[in-house]
């Protein structure tokens, strides 16, 4: 099988799936000032989850089509689906994996109302014999695809309480190769801090089950230094960040994005993360501001409307790049009235140059 996961150097890092947040415009940043030739078997990128049932539909697959567009820098990459009906996983898996991606990851973990009324989502941890159908499914899929791709899950701790066992030990009967634990109930959402202590009752189901599945923890990591340090202690073999990427293309580099003051040109050092060398702070104002215009025009060109999404989807980035330093406020209050990736190059120009 091609594997990527059993080549990858520990700990190994991933990007999380996020909805509107990990597209392709915010992965091709990621990739651009993340990725490098060290870091390059360290490092999965996800995409944001796909709708099974809509890849199914001819219509739907057409406006789905960007979300499963990457490119080669972003490797390795995951296309994360979710579903509910092992039919419709089944085809959908065949057109993912025909489209080149190093494995496919299935979404049991998503806690939103229109995912779990499917059945889909978080909803699978209470029906684990639909979730393990639906894992012989994928497989399915791709080998119908004439593939040879991993399958991995994405879950959480437990619905409505932490239910482990038996949820954890119902997936490994099937074959996955890695398993990215949020470790939150699906009830928590993301509003109570997450308990990373759960990893190792995780790892003594895996160890038990004699199966090698590659254990991801995830949940409220804050740098890569921070990533490290929670898989060393808790020994899980990779880590998954989210919310911590936010206005940061340059997370994968170790880079600490955090200002205080404006600094005037880029001071970049090298680091160590473990025995890596890693490129450790500091971007400047400018070169985050910069970052921000090259995101957004991105994103005009591959999503805007009329083509797939509202520039508003932008909005949420403005608000993690545009803070912490003189004038931030007033910078982002302009940036949210803009309407393209031109307006906000102009506003952002006028403040570099007032700076
Ligand atoms: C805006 C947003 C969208 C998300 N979309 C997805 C998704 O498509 N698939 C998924 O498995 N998880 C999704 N998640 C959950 C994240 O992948 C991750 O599990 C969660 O944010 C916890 O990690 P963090 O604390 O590092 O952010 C989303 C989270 C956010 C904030």
């Amino acid at each position: 099988m091609k594997n990527f996961w059993t080549k990858l150097k520990k700990p190994f890092f991933c990007l999380a799936p996020m909805s509107d947040v990990t597209d392709i415009a915010f992965r091709y940043m990621l990739a651009k000032y993340g990725k490098n030739r060290e870091n390059k078997n360290q490092v999965v990128f996800w995409t944001e989850f796909v709708s099974a049932d809509g890849l199914c539909n001819k219509f739907a697959r057409k406006k789905l089509a960007h979300i499963l567009k990457f490119s080669e820098r972003e490797r390795p990459i995951v296309a994360q689906v979710f579903g509910a009906n092992p039919e419709n996983m089944k085809k959908a898996c065949q057109y993912i994996a025909s489209l080149g991606f190093d494995g496919i990851d299935i979404n049991m973990g998503c806690p939103d109302k229109s995912v779990i009324n499917q059945g889909a989502g978080a909803a699978l941890i209470k029906t684990p014999e639909l979730a393990r159908k639906i894992i012989q499914a994928v497989h399915a899929g791709i080998k119908s695809a004439g593939c040879d791709i991993p399958v991995s899950v994405k879950t959480r701790i437990g619905f409505k309480k932490e239910e482990i066992n038996p949820w954890i030990e119902e997936l490994l009967k099937e074959d996955i190769s890695s398993l990215t634990i949020h470790l939150r109930t699906a009830k928590e959402l993301s509003l109570v801090p997450a308990n990373w202590d759960y990893i190792e009752k995780i790892k003594k189901i895996i160890k038990n089950s004699g199966k090698e599945v590659l254990l991801i923890g995830n949940g409220d990591v804050k740098d890569l230094k921070d990533a490290e340090d929670k898989a060393s202690k808790y020994g899980c073999d990779g880590v998954m960040i989210g919310r911590g990427v936010f206005g940061n293309p340059w997370f994968f580099n170790g880079a600490d994005v955090n200002f205080s003051s404006l600094r005037p040109s880029p001071e970049y050092g090298v680091g160590t993360l473990g025995k890596q060398k890693i490129h450790t702070s500091s971007v400047s104002v400018a070169e985050k501001l910069e970052a921000l215009v090259e995101h957004t025009q991105i994103f005009d060109k591959e999503l805007s409307k009329p083509k797939h999404k509202n520039f508003d989807v932008m909005k949420k980035h403005f608000k993690a790049y545009v803070n912490g330093f003189d004038g931030a406020k007033e910078l982002r209050i302009k940036l949210m009235e803009t309407k393209n990736a031109k307006e906000v190059e102009k506003i952002v120009n006028k403040f570099l140059e007032t700076q």
